[in-house]
C-alpha cells in the first residue's frame, strides 16, 4: 500500500467541540478513522497526525519530502501566516494537497490569504471532512 501522510495543524484536535457551526460535530478521532478507512479502500496506508507546534509540523514536512511521501495537509491557522510552513512545503518531492474543512474564502478577510497555496499541488476547501476524502482520492488516482 502506498504511504500517505495526513498532517493537521493547530486546534484541529478540538474538532467536535471547536465552533461546531463552522467545523461540524465530528471529532478528530472521527476524522482520523475516516482518513484511514478511505485509505484502505483506495490502497493507501494513511498516517494521520496533528500538532499545535509549528516546528513539529515543519519537521513532518521534511520527513515526507525526504521519503517522497504524498501529503494531505490542513495547515489550519498556519495557512494564513507561516512562511516556515510554506518554505517546508516548497521542498516537497511528491504531491501535497492543501485541505480545509471550511471555505476560508467565504470567511473573515484574514483567512482569504493562503501563504502555502502557491507551493501546494492544489487546494480542496469547503467540503467538511469530505475535503480530506477528495484529497486522498486525488492522490490514489495519480498512482493508477
Ligand atoms: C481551517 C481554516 C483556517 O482558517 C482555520 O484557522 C483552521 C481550520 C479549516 O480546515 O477550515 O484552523 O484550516
Amino acid at each position: 500500500m502506498r504511504p500517505v501522510h495526513v498532517l493537521n495543524g493547530p486546534n484541529l484536535s478540538r474538532l467536535g467541540t471547536r465552533e461546531p457551526d463552522v467545523y461540524g460535530a465530528e471529532t478528530f478521532a472521527d476524522l482520523a478513522a475516516l482518513c484511514r478507512e478511505t485509505g484502505r479502500e483506495l490502497g493507501l496506508s494513511v498516517d494521520v497526525r496533528q500538532t499545535d507546534d509549528e516546528a513539529e509540523l515543519v519537521g513532518w514536512l521534511h520527513e515526507a519530502a525526504d521519503a517522497k511521501i504524498p501529503v494531505v495537509l490542513n495547515p489550519a491557522a498556519f495557512t494564513h501566516y507561516s512562511y516556515a510552513v510554506r518554505d517546508a512545503i516548497a521542498q516537497r518531492t511528491a504531491t501535497l494537497i492543501e485541505v480545509h474543512i471550511s471555505n476560508p474564502a467565504a470567511r473573515e478577510e484574514f483567512r482569504h490569504t493562503s501563504v502555502v497555496a502557491a507551493v501546494a499541488t492544489g487546494t480542496i476547501a469547503g467540503f467538511g471532512l469530505r475535503s480530506y476524502v477528495l484529497a486522498l482520492q486525488a492522490i490514489a488516482a495519480e498512482g493508477e
